[in-house]
Protein backbone atom coordinates (compact mmCIF):
# COMPACT_ATOMS: atom_id res chain seq x y z
CA UNK A 1 0.00 0.00 0.00
CA UNK A 2 1.47 3.31 -0.83
CA UNK A 3 1.26 5.77 2.30
CA UNK A 4 -2.01 7.96 2.42
CA UNK A 5 -0.86 12.14 1.12
CA UNK A 6 -1.81 13.56 4.49
CA UNK A 7 0.93 10.63 5.70
CA UNK A 8 3.29 10.87 3.28
CA UNK A 9 3.56 14.72 4.11
CA UNK A 10 3.73 14.17 7.99
CA UNK A 11 6.06 11.86 7.50
CA UNK A 12 8.45 13.64 4.86
CA UNK A 13 8.32 16.67 7.13
CA UNK A 14 8.86 15.48 10.36
CA UNK A 15 11.38 13.66 8.56
CA UNK A 16 13.45 16.10 7.31
CA UNK A 17 13.50 17.88 10.20
CA UNK A 18 15.05 14.39 12.22
CA UNK A 19 17.60 14.40 8.82
CA UNK A 20 18.71 17.66 9.09
CA UNK A 21 19.53 17.42 13.35
CA UNK A 22 21.09 13.69 12.72
CA UNK A 23 23.34 15.63 10.07
CA UNK A 24 24.63 18.34 12.74
CA UNK A 25 24.76 15.64 15.12
CA UNK A 26 27.19 13.65 13.50
CA UNK A 27 29.28 16.11 11.46
CA UNK A 28 29.86 17.55 15.36
CA UNK A 29 32.34 14.44 15.46
CA UNK A 30 34.77 15.82 14.24
CA UNK A 31 37.63 15.41 16.79
CA UNK A 32 36.95 11.07 16.62
CA UNK A 33 38.60 8.51 14.46
CA UNK A 34 37.14 8.79 11.35
CA UNK A 35 36.29 5.11 10.55
CA UNK A 36 33.57 4.85 13.89
CA UNK A 37 31.94 8.11 12.37
CA UNK A 38 32.01 6.80 8.75
CA UNK A 39 30.54 3.80 9.95
CA UNK A 40 27.78 5.21 12.21
CA UNK A 41 26.91 7.88 9.60
CA UNK A 42 26.30 5.23 6.96
CA UNK A 43 23.70 2.90 8.99
CA UNK A 44 21.98 6.29 10.12
CA UNK A 45 21.59 7.79 6.42
CA UNK A 46 21.20 4.46 5.03
CA UNK A 47 17.54 5.24 3.85
CA UNK A 48 15.28 4.05 7.66
CA UNK A 49 11.71 5.13 7.48
CA UNK A 50 12.29 7.01 10.62
CA UNK A 51 9.18 5.56 12.20
CA UNK A 52 10.62 5.98 16.20
CA UNK A 53 11.61 9.85 15.75
CA UNK A 54 8.37 10.74 13.81
CA UNK A 55 6.62 9.25 17.07
CA UNK A 56 8.16 10.87 19.35
CA UNK A 57 7.48 14.09 17.21
CA UNK A 58 3.84 13.21 17.08
CA UNK A 59 3.24 12.26 20.69
CA UNK A 60 4.63 15.39 22.24
CA UNK A 61 2.26 17.44 19.55
CA UNK A 62 -0.60 15.19 20.86
CA UNK A 63 0.55 16.85 24.30
CA UNK A 64 0.79 20.78 22.93
CA UNK A 65 4.35 21.06 22.09
CA UNK A 66 5.73 21.99 18.57
CA UNK A 67 7.79 18.64 16.76
CA UNK A 68 10.83 20.72 16.37
CA UNK A 69 11.66 21.01 20.11
CA UNK A 70 11.84 17.77 20.28
CA UNK A 71 14.38 17.13 17.55
CA UNK A 72 17.25 15.55 19.16
CA UNK A 73 15.10 13.01 21.47
CA UNK A 74 14.11 12.01 18.03
CA UNK A 75 16.99 11.21 16.93
CA UNK A 76 18.02 9.75 20.33
CA UNK A 77 15.59 7.11 19.49
CA UNK A 78 16.58 6.64 15.94
CA UNK A 79 20.02 6.35 16.77
CA UNK A 80 19.11 3.86 19.49
CA UNK A 81 16.86 1.68 16.87
CA UNK A 82 20.01 2.10 14.05
CA UNK A 83 22.12 0.45 16.87
CA UNK A 84 19.79 -2.27 17.36
CA UNK A 85 19.67 -2.36 13.71
CA UNK A 86 23.03 -3.11 13.52
CA UNK A 87 23.76 -5.74 15.76
CA UNK A 88 20.88 -7.78 15.30
CA UNK A 89 22.17 -8.39 11.70
CA UNK A 90 26.06 -9.04 13.07
CA UNK A 91 26.89 -12.91 12.15
CA UNK A 92 26.43 -13.59 15.60
CA UNK A 93 22.73 -12.65 15.65
CA UNK A 94 20.78 -12.80 12.75
CA UNK A 95 23.58 -12.61 10.05
CA UNK A 96 21.86 -10.68 7.56
CA UNK A 97 24.22 -9.25 4.58
CA UNK A 98 21.56 -6.33 3.19
CA UNK A 99 19.56 -4.08 5.24
CA UNK A 100 17.93 -0.80 4.32
CA UNK A 101 19.34 -1.92 0.60
CA UNK A 102 22.41 -1.48 1.50
CA UNK A 103 25.26 -4.25 2.68
CA UNK A 104 24.89 -4.42 6.22
CA UNK A 105 27.41 -2.93 8.45
CA UNK A 106 29.51 -5.42 9.59
CA UNK A 107 29.94 -6.43 5.57
CA UNK A 108 31.70 -2.87 4.84
CA UNK A 109 33.28 -1.80 8.28
CA UNK A 110 33.66 -5.43 9.62
CA UNK A 111 32.01 -7.15 12.78
CA UNK A 112 34.73 -5.37 15.51
CA UNK A 113 33.93 -1.49 13.37
CA UNK A 114 29.92 -2.52 13.42
CA UNK A 115 30.23 -3.61 17.25
CA UNK A 116 31.21 -0.20 17.95
CA UNK A 117 29.05 2.01 15.69
CA UNK A 118 26.47 0.09 17.77
CA UNK A 119 28.33 1.27 20.62
CA UNK A 120 28.71 4.61 19.37
CA UNK A 121 24.93 5.31 18.43
CA UNK A 122 23.84 3.93 21.61
CA UNK A 123 25.74 6.07 24.00
CA UNK A 124 25.37 9.04 21.59
CA UNK A 125 21.66 9.24 21.81
CA UNK A 126 22.01 10.00 25.50
CA UNK A 127 23.98 12.79 24.86
CA UNK A 128 21.81 14.15 22.07
CA UNK A 129 18.47 13.32 24.87
CA UNK A 130 20.44 15.29 27.60
CA UNK A 131 21.27 18.03 25.30
CA UNK A 132 17.73 18.34 24.35
CA UNK A 133 16.05 18.60 28.38
CA UNK A 134 18.55 21.13 29.08
CA UNK A 135 17.34 23.40 25.72
CA UNK A 136 13.86 22.55 26.92
CA UNK A 137 14.76 23.61 30.38
CA UNK A 138 12.83 20.64 31.70
CA UNK A 139 12.98 20.34 35.33
CA UNK A 140 15.47 17.84 37.04
CA UNK A 141 12.71 15.84 37.86
CA UNK A 142 11.58 15.35 34.56
CA UNK A 143 14.86 15.20 32.58
CA UNK A 144 15.78 12.15 34.85
CA UNK A 145 12.31 10.51 33.51
CA UNK A 146 13.30 11.52 30.17
CA UNK A 147 16.45 9.62 30.70
CA UNK A 148 15.12 6.68 32.12
CA UNK A 149 12.38 6.40 29.67
CA UNK A 150 14.58 5.90 27.33
CA UNK A 151 16.86 3.18 28.95
CA UNK A 152 14.39 1.17 29.90
CA UNK A 153 12.90 1.03 26.75
CA UNK A 154 16.54 0.50 25.48
CA UNK A 155 18.26 -2.27 27.84
CA UNK A 156 17.30 -5.85 29.35
CA UNK A 157 13.62 -4.39 30.28
CA UNK A 158 13.21 -3.50 26.62
CA UNK A 159 14.75 -3.95 23.56
CA UNK A 160 18.06 -5.69 24.80
CA UNK A 161 15.51 -8.20 26.38
CA UNK A 162 13.89 -9.05 23.78
CA UNK A 163 16.93 -10.00 21.21
CA UNK A 164 17.70 -12.08 24.16
CA UNK A 165 14.30 -14.04 24.19
CA UNK A 166 14.19 -13.97 20.17
CA UNK A 167 17.80 -15.99 19.99
CA UNK A 168 16.58 -18.46 23.08
CA UNK A 169 13.96 -19.04 20.87
CA UNK A 170 15.07 -19.74 17.85
CA UNK A 171 14.78 -23.73 17.42
CA UNK A 172 11.49 -23.46 19.11
CA UNK A 173 10.03 -26.80 17.37
CA UNK A 174 12.32 -28.98 19.65
CA UNK A 175 11.98 -27.30 22.74
CA UNK A 176 10.71 -29.20 25.77
CA UNK A 177 7.23 -28.98 27.01
CA UNK A 178 7.45 -26.40 29.31
CA UNK A 179 8.24 -24.19 26.50
CA UNK A 180 4.72 -21.94 25.54
CA UNK A 181 5.50 -20.16 22.23
CA UNK A 182 2.40 -17.86 22.52
CA UNK A 183 3.91 -16.53 25.76
CA UNK A 184 7.24 -16.57 24.59
CA UNK A 185 6.44 -15.03 21.21
CA UNK A 186 4.42 -11.68 22.71
CA UNK A 187 7.27 -11.38 25.26
CA UNK A 188 9.68 -11.22 22.50
CA UNK A 189 7.65 -9.20 20.38
CA UNK A 190 6.54 -6.19 23.15
CA UNK A 191 10.25 -6.67 24.28
CA UNK A 192 12.80 -6.20 21.39
CA UNK A 193 10.47 -4.07 19.35
CA UNK A 194 7.34 -2.80 20.82
CA UNK A 195 9.52 -1.03 24.22
CA UNK A 196 11.48 1.36 21.68
CA UNK A 197 8.28 2.43 19.98
CA UNK A 198 6.69 3.12 23.62
CA UNK A 199 9.53 4.86 24.62
CA UNK A 200 9.34 7.37 21.94
CA UNK A 201 5.56 8.26 22.51
CA UNK A 202 6.53 8.58 26.26
CA UNK A 203 9.55 10.49 25.58
CA UNK A 204 7.43 12.44 23.54
CA UNK A 205 4.80 13.13 25.81
CA UNK A 206 7.36 13.78 28.49
CA UNK A 207 8.98 16.33 26.64
CA UNK A 208 5.95 18.06 26.52
CA UNK A 209 4.71 18.24 29.95
CA UNK A 210 2.38 15.65 29.21
CA UNK A 211 -0.16 14.54 31.85
CA UNK A 212 0.14 11.05 33.35
CA UNK A 213 -3.08 10.06 31.57
CA UNK A 214 -1.90 11.56 28.17
CA UNK A 215 1.10 8.98 29.26
CA UNK A 216 -0.86 6.06 29.64
CA UNK A 217 -2.41 6.44 27.01
CA UNK A 218 0.25 6.63 24.44
CA UNK A 219 1.90 3.61 26.57
CA UNK A 220 -1.13 1.56 25.77
CA UNK A 221 -1.46 2.93 21.88
CA UNK A 222 2.22 1.84 22.01
CA UNK A 223 1.85 -1.80 22.91
CA UNK A 224 -0.97 -1.75 20.36
CA UNK A 225 1.11 -0.62 17.70
CA UNK A 226 4.76 -2.15 18.60
CA UNK A 227 2.95 -5.52 18.69
CA UNK A 228 1.29 -5.10 15.26
CA UNK A 229 4.72 -3.82 13.94
CA UNK A 230 6.45 -6.47 14.27
CA UNK A 231 3.78 -8.72 13.73
CA UNK A 232 3.78 -7.28 10.05
CA UNK A 233 7.28 -7.67 9.83
CA UNK A 234 7.31 -11.53 10.20
CA UNK A 235 4.43 -11.56 7.68
CA UNK A 236 6.75 -9.21 5.65
CA UNK A 237 9.94 -11.39 6.38
CA UNK A 238 7.33 -14.08 4.11
CA UNK A 239 5.29 -12.62 1.50
CA UNK A 240 7.51 -9.26 1.45
CA UNK A 241 8.91 -7.38 -1.68
CA UNK A 242 12.41 -8.08 -0.98
CA UNK A 243 13.61 -5.19 -3.29
CA UNK A 244 11.32 -2.62 -1.81
CA UNK A 245 11.95 -4.16 2.19
CA UNK A 246 15.62 -3.52 1.43
CA UNK A 247 16.43 -6.93 3.45
CA UNK A 248 16.27 -10.15 2.49
CA UNK A 249 14.60 -11.71 5.45
CA UNK A 250 15.85 -14.95 7.45
CA UNK A 251 13.26 -16.05 9.74
CA UNK A 252 12.99 -19.42 8.73
CA UNK A 253 16.63 -20.02 7.86
CA UNK A 254 17.16 -19.04 11.18
CA UNK A 255 14.30 -20.74 12.47
CA UNK A 256 12.76 -17.97 14.23
CA UNK A 257 9.84 -17.85 16.65
CA UNK A 258 7.86 -15.29 14.60
CA UNK A 259 3.42 -14.59 14.46
CA UNK A 260 3.85 -15.92 10.88
CA UNK A 261 5.27 -19.24 11.39
CA UNK A 262 3.64 -19.55 14.68
CA UNK A 263 -0.21 -18.71 13.48
CA UNK A 264 0.14 -18.55 9.73
CA UNK A 265 -0.26 -15.25 7.45
CA UNK A 266 -3.97 -14.97 7.59
CA UNK A 267 -4.22 -15.23 11.71
CA UNK A 268 -1.47 -12.63 12.16
CA UNK A 269 -3.18 -10.49 9.63
CA UNK A 270 -6.25 -10.76 11.94
CA UNK A 271 -4.40 -10.36 15.34
CA UNK A 272 -2.79 -7.17 14.00
CA UNK A 273 -5.62 -5.51 12.28
CA UNK A 274 -7.24 -6.26 16.50
CA UNK A 275 -4.46 -4.54 17.80
CA UNK A 276 -4.87 -1.25 15.49
CA UNK A 277 -8.40 -1.42 16.55
CA UNK A 278 -7.96 -1.09 19.90
CA UNK A 279 -5.01 1.43 18.69
CA UNK A 280 -7.13 3.98 17.49
CA UNK A 281 -9.61 3.60 20.63
CA UNK A 282 -6.68 4.45 22.70
CA UNK A 283 -6.04 8.19 21.30
CA UNK A 284 -9.49 9.33 21.65
CA UNK A 285 -8.78 11.65 24.85
CA UNK A 286 -6.93 13.36 22.12
CA UNK A 287 -8.84 14.46 19.58
CA UNK A 288 -7.89 16.27 16.13
CA UNK A 289 -4.33 16.36 17.46
CA UNK A 290 -4.27 12.45 17.48
CA UNK A 291 -4.18 12.67 13.34
CA UNK A 292 -1.12 11.19 12.21
CA UNK A 293 -1.17 8.75 15.42
CA UNK A 294 -4.94 7.30 13.75
CA UNK A 295 -2.95 7.20 10.32
CA UNK A 296 0.74 5.98 11.65
CA UNK A 297 -1.60 2.90 13.14
CA UNK A 298 -3.29 2.05 9.77
CA UNK A 299 0.05 2.30 7.36
CA UNK A 300 1.99 0.02 9.90
CA UNK A 301 0.05 -3.08 9.47
CA UNK A 302 -0.54 -1.96 5.63
CA UNK A 303 3.06 -0.92 4.78
CA UNK A 304 5.04 -3.17 2.13
CA UNK A 305 8.63 -2.15 3.66
C1 LIG B 1 13.05 -2.98 11.48
O1 LIG B 1 12.48 -1.74 11.81
C2 LIG B 1 13.30 -3.76 12.73
C3 LIG B 1 12.09 -4.05 13.48
C4 LIG B 1 11.93 -3.70 14.70
C5 LIG B 1 11.05 -4.81 12.83
P1 LIG B 1 11.97 -0.77 10.68
O2 LIG B 1 11.08 -1.53 9.73
O3 LIG B 1 11.38 0.45 11.31
O4 LIG B 1 13.31 -0.41 9.91
P2 LIG B 1 13.79 0.94 9.20
O5 LIG B 1 14.15 1.89 10.28
O6 LIG B 1 12.68 1.47 8.33
O7 LIG B 1 14.99 0.51 8.40
C1 LIG C 1 14.58 -7.11 15.13
O1 LIG C 1 13.64 -8.02 14.71
C2 LIG C 1 14.13 -6.19 16.15
C3 LIG C 1 15.26 -5.40 16.66
C4 LIG C 1 15.36 -5.07 17.90
C5 LIG C 1 16.35 -4.97 15.78
P1 LIG C 1 14.02 -8.68 13.33
O2 LIG C 1 15.30 -9.41 13.42
O3 LIG C 1 12.84 -9.39 12.79
O4 LIG C 1 14.25 -7.37 12.43
P2 LIG C 1 14.67 -7.41 10.91
O5 LIG C 1 13.62 -8.19 10.17
O6 LIG C 1 16.02 -8.01 10.84
O7 LIG C 1 14.64 -5.95 10.51
MG1 LIG D 1 16.43 -10.32 14.93
MG1 LIG E 1 16.90 -9.46 11.96
MG1 LIG F 1 12.15 -9.33 10.81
Amino acid sequence: MSMPATLDAYMTSRGALVDAELRILLAGRKEEPKTIVKAMSYSIFAGGKRLRPVLVMAAAECCGLAARRTVKTACALEMIHTYSLIHDDLPAMDDDDLRRGKPTNHKVFGEAMAILAGDGLLTYAFEAAAANAAQLKLDGKAAAELIRIVALGAGTQGMVGGQVADLEAEGWKSKNHGFNPKKALEYIHLHKTAALIIASLEAGAVLAGGTPRQRKNLRSYGEAIGLAFQIADDILDVVGDKKKLGKKGSDAQNDKLTYARLYGIDASRKLAADLISKAHLLLAPFGAKAKPLHDLADYIIARDK
